[in-house]
């Protein structure tokens, strides 16, 4: 599917004039706003580190709108209460419209995130898969199940909560709106999405789409552009909202589940990770070391539930690390949209100094930087681009414990099952960790038994619609994603009882 437009760099047409607009709005209740106090920000791409689009800078008082404008289409705009066939039918006409213009949304979201073009393309697939999932999920779901008790009839019937509010961040941006907001629509919601500052525009050019199409009822679905600080905050302090979800870091996670949860409103975080690879001494070196490099090095490492540690069983522990170092300083760094690129920049110069920073600071505690790392620079473009790196020693170390979000690896060596075992599980992370054996037997033990809400064998970055996905401690809380039980999250049930 991504051959053709892998060949060719250049932005279509369609992407040109959706990028020249000259101020990007908001889109509130069917209509594009500005902040009312005119403010706006600069997009850029980080894989030239050039400006590529002005948005507007909403605050408090534009958000709170924006949620009125979903509670106003809850009650009124007959998408709660339509036939569910019928509501299922409009998420697939959705998924269609993406699906057609797969090439202008990946050249969008390429540039704006920075994202090796055949990732992105891989993205908004996901996204309009998600989209597809839920349609064929909520069509056929249970919305009014019997309860068999004595002496009384019972039932639960489940109906749509109301408005909802998403936060996302900037590594998987339309991917991640497909997962928050396919379950909440299929249900019958409706939405209100903030983007990431650093990578709002797929989301605005869906709202187009669908807008041109007529895919949705005014306010069903609402984008609403702006600064964490103020248009995020706003969105989790509204008391209107009936469930909220986050995706992002840790810290921000604590400030929206408080801000929520003085309201009383449900929230999801989906949060960051420090997963480990748990690798048995009977593994083919070369190919796993090939798959963890190329775990590490996605989208720049900039993955929650990506491989950080690198758990080494001692008999293979060299001849590992000797593969692994070959590998990474193979990679291909390269602007995304430039075919053969395979690893592209960091999102924003933050990140940059974030990612070097860890390096210092896990040395000066006494790591082995055994692959140096640093800043990479790709000929004529200034973005923000960093070589994989990877460190080993004592996993009591800064960049061993703290989630990093760049390619960086740690790696370790390990004697026992249970000594593998011991070192995953002692984080405060908790999202996917994977173990790698030609022993499934033993594979299955470890898996079960990791302390995170995904446990991989074999492979890692495994995430298949219909199998929950999600994270505990530092990694999350309130519900997962991808599953039937995400569906339920966004449904309100109600026992009805009757004593017979
Ligand atoms: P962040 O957590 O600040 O950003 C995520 C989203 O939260 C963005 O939409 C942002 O506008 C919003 N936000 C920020 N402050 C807010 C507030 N006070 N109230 C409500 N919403 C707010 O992440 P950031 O600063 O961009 O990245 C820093 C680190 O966070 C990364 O290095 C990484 O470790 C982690 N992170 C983890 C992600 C994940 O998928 N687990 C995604 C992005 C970042
Ligand atoms: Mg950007």
């Amino acid at each position: 599917m991504s051959t053709s437009v892998e060949k060719k760099a250049e932005l279509s047409p369609e992407v040109v004039r959706f990028l020249n607009t000259s101020v990007h709005r908001s889109y509130v209740g069917g209509r594009w706003v500005e902040a009312a106090d005119g403010e706006t920000f600069d997009v850029v791409d980080p894989g030239s580190g050039k400006k590529i689009a002005t948005v507007t800078s909403l605050k408090k008082a534009d958000v709170d709108k924006a949620v009125d404008a979903a509670a106003d289409a809850f009650k009124n705009s007959g998408w709660a209460t339509m036939p569910i066939p019928e509501r299922c039918a409009i998420l697939h006409r959705i998924a269609d419209a993406v699906e057609k213009q797969i090439h202008n949304f990946a050249q969008i979201e390429s540039l704006d995130c920075g994202k090796i073009y055949a990732q992105a393309v891989a993205d908004i697939q996901n996204f309009v898969d998600t989209f597809r999932y839920f349609a064929d999920l909520a069509q056929a779901f249970n919305y009014r199940s019997v309860i068999a008790v004595k002496h009384h009839e019972a039932w639960v019937a489940r109906h749509p909560w109301g408005p909802c509010g998403f936060i996302i961040p900037w590594n998987f941006p339309f991917l991640l709106a497909g997962w928050g907001l396919a379950p909440a629509l299929a249900a019958g919601n409706t939405c209100v999405l903030k983007p990431a500052e650093d990578t709002p525009l797929s989301a605005l050019y869906l709202c187009h789409v669908l807008q041109e199409q007529e895919l949705l009822p005014s306010g069903v679905l609402n984008v609403v552009t702006g600064f964490g600080e103020t248009a995020g905050a706003a969105l989790s302090s509204n008391p209107k909202f009936r469930r909220m979800s986050f995706t992002g870091s840790p810290e921000v996670g604590r400030l929206v589940a408080e801000s929520c949860g003085r309201n009383l409103v449900p929230v999801k975080c989906e949060l960051g990770g420090k997963g480990a690879a748990v690798i048995f001494e009977d593994v083919d070196i070369a190919a796993t070391a090939e798959k963890l490099v190329q775990a590490i090095t996605f989208h720049s490492g900039q993955v929650c539930c990506d491989a950080t540690r690198w758990l080494v069983h001692r008999d293979i522990y060299s001849d590992f690390v000797d593969e692994c170092i070959t590998r990474m300083k193979s990679v291909q760094i390269g602007y995304p949209m430039d075919p053969g690129s395979q690893m592209g920049p960091l999102v924003n110069a933050k990140q940059v100094s974030r990612v070097l920073g860890y390096l210092k600071k896990g040395v000066a505690e006494g790591a082995d930087l055994i692959l140096e790392g640093g800043a990479a620079t790709v000929p004529g473009k200034s973005g923000f681009y960093v070589k994989p790196a990877l460190l080993a020693g004592s996993l009591n170390n800064v960049a061993a414990r703290e989630e990093i979000f760049g390619p960086v690896a740690f790696i370790a060596p390990f004697s026992s099952e249970d000594e593998g075992l011991q070192l995953a599980n002692d984080t405060e992370y908790g999202l996917g960790n994977s173990v790698w054996s030609q022993d499934l037997a033993r594979c299955a033990r470890v898996a079960e038994n990791f302390r995170s809400g995904n446990g991989w064998i074999n492979a890692h970055n495994v995430i298949v619609h219909g199998v929950p996905y999600g994270g505990i401690g530092k990694s999350g809380m309130g519900g997962g994603v991808v599953s039937p039980d995400t569906l339920n999250d966004y449904l309100r049930p109600i026992s009805v009882v009757r004593p017979l």
